[in-house]
């Protein structure tokens, strides 16, 4: 049965114990209304876990003054009932008030890979997820934590700040999961109208041919990218922050494809961002 935490106090005990019975503790944060990319991370780190625990939390600080903080879905009752259905043990879902009490003042911040990318677009964001993260961390003390590919920048960040801060913390990859359609599986699919979706799709087109045409040796990564920006405008996003090549470990620019790289995009459609990205592998 799937209990439901909201203090700290409550979930360090409920840990604790688990951790004296020489159980294995995972955690997998996310922000609420899961979809199967939720549950397939819980469903990865149950192979090497023996306890879950899952963290709902809608995280303020990480969430732009211009952004969708008040209409971000929630759906705690539904979400608790897919976490019984995984399988999981514990639910940690604190208010805004037992994450950031009143007279908060810490900001846990990482320097140069968080100012490109997503960074760029969403001045203080990356601030917010480290912060909350570290936190999530630091009250859960969980052996493992998994962070998906859908969001490789904030898991390329995530992995940066256990290492530099010493978190005793395992993090593990999760594999990118995507709708039978194609489309990258997300929180935020749920504000695209059909026609819009219909559009979506060629993000995961769009890299696909970016992938195959740099891994065939077919074209170059400032060639790929310029024609791939172009045609995601004209096939009706209204924007397109960012269509870059990178370093999968570093996320330096990369201009040709000697390592292992990642091909990344963040686009405005209607009112709805979408990120994707796809590994590109070296010949
Ligand atoms: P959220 O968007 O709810 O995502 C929670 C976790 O699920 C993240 O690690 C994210 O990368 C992963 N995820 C989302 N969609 C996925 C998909 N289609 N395939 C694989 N994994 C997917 O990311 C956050 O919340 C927050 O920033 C958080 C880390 C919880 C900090 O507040």
């Amino acid at each position: 049965p799937l209990k439901i935490v909201r203090t700290v106090k409550e979930l360090r005990q409920q840990v604790s114990e688990w951790k004296q019975q020489g159980l294995k503790v995972g955690l997998v944060p996310t922000m609420g209304a899961l979809h199967h990319g939720h549950i397939s991370l819980v469903k990865q780190l149950q192979k090497d876990c023996d306890r879950m625990v899952v963290s709902i939390f809608v995280n303020p600080k990480q969430f732009g003054p211009s952004e969708d903080l008040d209409k971000y879905p929630r759906q705690e009752k539904l979400d608790a009932e897919k976490l019984t259905e995984a399988g999981v043990e514990l639910l940690y879902a604190p208010t805004v008030e037992e994450m950031y009490p009143e007279g908060f003042l810490t900001t846990v911040s990482i320097a140069g890979m968080t100012e490109v990318l997503c960074g760029a677009s969403r001045p203080g964001h990356f601030d917010g997820v480290t912060t909350v993260v570290t936190k999530l961390l630091l009250q859960c003390l969980p052996d493992m934590a998994i962070f998906g590919e859908k969001d490789f920048q904030q898991l390329a960040v995530l992995k940066k700040l256990v290492r530099d801060l010493d978190i005793p913390v395992q993090v593990v990859s999760g594999k990118l999961i995507r709708d039978e359609d194609g489309l990258a599986t997300s929180s935020r699919n749920v504000y695209l109208s059909p026609e819009q979706r219909t559009i979506a799709l060629e993000i995961n087109r769009t890299l696909k041919k970016i992938v195959d045409d740099l891994e065939a040796g077919r074209t170059s990564v400032a060639d790929a990218t310029a024609q791939g920006k172009q045609h995601l405008l004209e096939v009706g996003f209204n924007e397109v922050q960012y269509l870059e090549v990178r370093d999968a470990k570093t996320l330096q620019l990369v201009a040709e494809i000697t390592k292992p790289a990642r091909v990344l995009v963040a686009a405005i459609l209607g009112a709805t961002r979408l990120i994707d990205n796809m590994a590109i592998e070296p010949k």
